[in-house]
C-alpha cells in the first residue's frame, strides 16, 4: 500500500474584494501517494493557481486543511516548493545565487549551498551559466533555473504552475521530458498545473480535472499508459478527447453564465474575462 503523501481536505477559497466575493474554490478534497506524478486540469481562471498556492502555503483557504503526512501547512513549508509560471528569478542575482535562495534562507552556510547548487545547474543543464544572470538567459534557461531552485531545498512535494507555457513548444518538450526523468531520479511528489491536455497525459499517474469557477473536482482519471507516452498511440488520443469534452462541458457553462450577464447588464460578450 501506498502511504499518503499529501491531502487536500475539503478545501474552499473566497476572496473578499471591495466589487463583492469571488468563490475561487468550493471543497476541493483529494489526497496524493508518495513519489506520485498529478496534474490538475481546468478551465482559465477557474482557481488552479489558488488551489496550488494554498498547497504551497503562500495563501490560506477560506475552509478546509492542506496536510503533509498529517502536518497541517498554514505557511511555506521547507518541505514542498512551487514552479511559476513565469520563473519568477531574481534579476539582480546570478544563475547559481538563485538556485541557492532557498537555502540561504534556511541559514546553509555558503559553501555547502554553492555546492549544492552547482550539483543542480549542472543536473539542470546549466553547466557553463553558472554565473549568468536572467537577463542574458532564454525563456527554457530560466525555467531551468527555477527548477533546479525548487529542488535546491530537497522538498517532498513539488508543484509546477504552467512550467511549461511561457516557452516555445520544443523548448517546452524537452524541459517535460527532463521534468519525467528528475522526478524518476528523485522520487518527489509532483503536481503539475497545466491548460495542456496532452502534458497532462504524458506526465501523470493521475489527472484530477477541476469544473469552472468556483473550481470543484469535477473528475479523475488513473493514466495508465507507459512511459515515455506517445501522443499518436490510440489510448493517448482518447483520453486526450476525453479530457477535452470535461472541458468543453465547463467552457460551455462558463459562456453560456457569460452571455446572459452581458444580456442582463449590456455588457459586451469581448469585455468579460473567460
Ligand atoms: N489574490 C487574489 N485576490 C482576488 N482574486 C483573486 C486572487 N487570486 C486569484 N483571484 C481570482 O480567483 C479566480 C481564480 O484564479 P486563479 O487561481 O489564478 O485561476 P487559474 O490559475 O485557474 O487560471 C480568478 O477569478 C481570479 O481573478
Ligand atoms: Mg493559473
Amino acid at each position: 500500500m501506498k502511504s499518503k503523501c499529501l491531502e487536500v481536505d475539503g478545501i474552499s477559497k473566497h476572496y473578499h474584494l471591495p466589487k463583492g466575493v469571488i468563490h475561487a474554490l468550493e471543497e476541493v478534497t483529494f489526497h496524493v501517494h508518495e513519489r506520485e506524478f498529478i496534474s490538475i486540469i481546468g478551465p482559465s481562471g477557474c482557481g488552479k493557481s489558488t488551489l496550488l498556492k494554498i498547497i504551497a502555503g503562500l495563501d490560506k483557504p477560506t475552509k478546509g486543511q492542506v496536510r503533509l503526512k498529517g502536518e497541517i501547512i498554514s505557511r511555506p513549508h521547507p518541505r514542498i516548493s512551487m514552479v511559476f509560471q513565469s520563473f519568477a528569478l531574481f534579476p539582480w542575482r546570478t544563475v547559481l545565487q538563485n538556485i541557492e535562495f532557498g537555502l540561504e534562507t534556511r541559514g546553509v552556510p555558503k559553501r555547502v549551498r554553492r555546492k549544492i547548487a552547482e550539483r543542480l545547474a549542472e543536473t539542470v543543464g546549466l553547466k557553463g551559466c553558472e554565473y549568468c544572470y536572467p537577463r542574458e538567459l532564454s525563456g527554457g534557461m530560466k525555467q531551468r533555473v527555477s527548477i533546479a531552485r525548487a529542488l535546491a531545498i530537497d522538498p517532498e512535494v513539488v508543484l509546477l504552475d504552467e512550467a511549461f507555457s511561457a516557452v516555445d513548444e520544443f523548448t517546452a518538450q524537452v524541459l517535460r521530458s527532463e521534468v519525467i526523468e528528475l522526478w524518476e531520479e528523485t522520487e518527489k511528489t509532483f503536481i503539475l498545473v497545466t491548460h495542456n491536455l496532452a502534458e497532462a497525459i504524458e506526465m501523470a499517474d493521475k489527472i484530477l480535472v477541476l469544473t469552472s469557477r468556483p473550481a470543484k473536482l469535477k473528475h479523475m482519471v488513473t493514466v495508465n499508459l507507459k512511459r515515455p507516452r506517445s501522443r499518436h498511440r490510440p489510448e493517448f488520443v482518447k483520453l486526450q478527447r476525453e479530457l477535452f469534452e470535461l472541458l468543453k462541458e465547463e467552457l460551455e457553462k462558463t459562456i453560456i453564465r457569460h452571455k446572459l450577464k452581458s444580456i442582463y447588464s449590456q455588457e459586451k460578450i469581448d469585455d468579460i474575462e473567460m
